[in-house]
């Protein structure tokens, strides 16, 4: 089942990856309250493995805007679950698993500011800034990859190979 998947990202340097990215955000936020919305499906287990670092007041809340079907991103996008709540005046942080094209994050970025929150940051565990279409920026970002399609630790390839410990690259 695994055997036609290399590891690009080993599960040991995520770990100590998402230590780095977790003290710079107890560092950016203090004391203050801060909104986790972990976009879903893909963000589900780096944003679990990252909040379980966060040592301030944290909220956490879910979105799912899809554009990507097969390997191939079709470019249009789909509000399938949306925020049940306003974020209006609250300290944002959109986690994404990876910032490829950036049309998703662009989207949701568009759509969480029109909620006029006091501050929106973008973390992505992810980054393939060679496949970027739209100008977008993580403030945060955990590994920038090659144009590979890379899949385990929440990333799927048809829905497959979420739950691998480590991220790794489909081979044929
Ligand atoms: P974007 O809108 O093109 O930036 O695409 C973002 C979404 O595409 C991510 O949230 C993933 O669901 C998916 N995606 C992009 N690249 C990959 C990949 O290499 N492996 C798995 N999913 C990917
Ligand atoms: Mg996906």
């Amino acid at each position: 089942m695994k055997e036609n998947i290399s590891v690009l990202i080993s599960e040991e340097q995520i770990k100590t990856r998402i230590a780095e990215m977790a003290a710079q955000l107890n560092e950016m936020y203090k004391d203050e309250t801060v909104y986790v919305v972990c976009t879903l499906k893909g963000a589900f287990i780096f944003a679990a493995d990252l909040v379980r670092q966060m040592d301030m007041d944290v909220r956490m809340e879910f979105v799912c805007a899809s554009s990507y079907s097969g390997t191939e991103s079709t470019g249009k996008l789909v509000m399938k679950y949306p925020l049940d709540k306003t974020m209006e005046g609250k300290n944002v942080l959109l986690i994404e698993d990876i910032l490829d094209t950036g049309r998703t994050l662009k989207y949701l970025c568009d759509y969480l500011k029109e909620q006029n929150p006091k501050t929106v940051r973008l973390v992505t565990l992810l980054d393939k800034p060679d496949r970027r279409v739209v100008d977008i920026q993580a403030d945060i970002s955990g590994f920038t990859i090659p144009d590979k399609f890379v899949v385990g630790y929440g990333l799927d390839y048809d829905q497959r190979y979420r739950h691998l410990p480590y991220i790794g690259v489909v081979n044929g």
